[in-house]
């Protein structure tokens, strides 16, 4: 008997269903072809948990969350719980599920698929090629930083707080996932803070410099965010790691995805200490005005499954078929509507899902 992998599949709001619905099929099709050995849960998270359970994550599917392998996250959110408090609120599921399963390294790739080189919103030279890993720290900074919370002053005036907070320790492990990654990669990372106005800004390009030290073989540079930005729509290939906090990694991450034509195709993982848990998830958000319609693209959410593969379940062969099953798909001339280009087939979400385990199918032929 081959070795249990266990995944639970968190399908999540608006388009989170049907694309998580497409990821399944690969399971499946993994399963019966390539001997792996998976036992799926599923549960519910966001907006879906919230209407059930009133939160937007409950005990029992975060207990499952901590036992399996890996979690598989759809999208949360939409605005039928914009009137909800942020500790109920979608958002606030996917953000206990990285708090509490630890997972601070949050990796974003934004690769430029080559048939999809005209999709871009920059000029195709710019982003022929582009490979770039985003390392965004998740379980620290502003997003958990204490105090926050909105107050009324005495003069009846309203005062909202946030913390922008990091420790030695959370510098020291995030810079480490991007000097090891960048290792394996082009051997460069670029370290992106404001240490021109924030302290903890300071205490980031301090700290990320201590630890290049055990990396010779790594050319550090560090650009302030803002700068970081445009230098991504001016010149994106120049990056190849880029580490930075959660907050700017929320923003930068957007950035770079929008580079290689649509946000559609983007997947991540969250990784926390070594043999911990982990979480994949398409880098899209919920959509809520395409849900329901079977035109979402699924192939962000399908690659989030083949990281999940190398980075978890030790499947790099298998990770790298389903990668090559997209091209080949690509490269065929389907599309779903968010890459539509002139003169390509459109299709629907299962359509594209279909076309992919053909490609798969075809691939474990040879
Ligand atoms: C992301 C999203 C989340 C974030 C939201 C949904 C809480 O924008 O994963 O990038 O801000 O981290
Ligand atoms: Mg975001």
């Amino acid at each position: 008997m081959t070795k249990e992998l266990s995944l639970l599949m968190l399908a999540g709001d608006g388009i989170g269903p049907e694309i998580m619905v497409e990821a399944r099929r690969v399971v499946d099709w993994l399963m019966e072809n390539r001997g792996l050995n998976f036992t799926v849960h599923e549960g519910l998270v966001g907006g879906a948990a919230y209407d059930v359970f009133g939160v937007a994550l409950d005990d029992d599917t975060l207990a499952l969350a901590r036992q399996v392998d890996a979690v598989m996250l759809g999208a949360v959110g939409g605005p039928k719980w914009d009137g909800v408090d942020y500790d109920k609120r979608p958002e606030a599921g996917l953000l206990t599920l990285r708090k509490e399963l630890g997972l601070f390294a949050n990796l974003r790739p934004a690769i430029c698929f080559e048939p999809l080189v005209e999709a871009s919103s920059l000029k195709p030279e710019l982003v022929s090629g582009l490979d770039i890993m985003i390392v965004r720290e998740l379980t620290g900074g502003v997003y958990f930083g204490e105090p926050r919370g909105i107050e009324t002053l005495e003069n009846g005036e309203r005062r909202g707080v946030n913390t922008q907070v990091y420790t030695t320790s959370e510098i020291h492990r995030i810079a480490r996932v991007a000097f090891e990654l960048a290792a394996k990669r082009g051997g460069r990372v670029t370290s992106s803070e404001k240490a021109n106005v924030m302290e903890s800004g300071l205490l980031w390009r301090e700290e990320v410099t201590v630890i290049a030290a055990d990396y010779p073989e790594i050319k550090l540079d560090h650009m302030l965010a803002d700068s970081c930005a445009m230098q991504l729509v001016r010149a994106p290939k120049q990056f190849d790691v880029i580490v930075t906090d959660n907050l700017f990694g929320d923003l930068l991450s957007d950035v770079a995805a929008m580079l290689t034509g649509s946000l559609g195709m983007l997947p991540s993982a969250a990784l926390g200490v070594k043999g911990g848990g982990a979480m994949y998830e398409p880098v899209h958000g919920s959509a809520p005005d395409i849900a329901g319609k079977g035109v979402a693209n699924p192939i962000a959410t399908i690659l989030s499954l083949a990281m999940a593969l190398r980075y978890t379940f030790d499947c790099e062969a298998e990770a790298q078929m389903i990668e090559d099953a997209v091209q080949n798909v690509l490269a065929g001339g389907l599309r779903t509507a968010d890459i539509m280009q002139p003169g390509k087939a459109k299709v629907s979400t299962s359509v594209m899902g279909d076309s992919i385990l053909r490609a798969l199918d075809r691939l474990n032929e040879k």
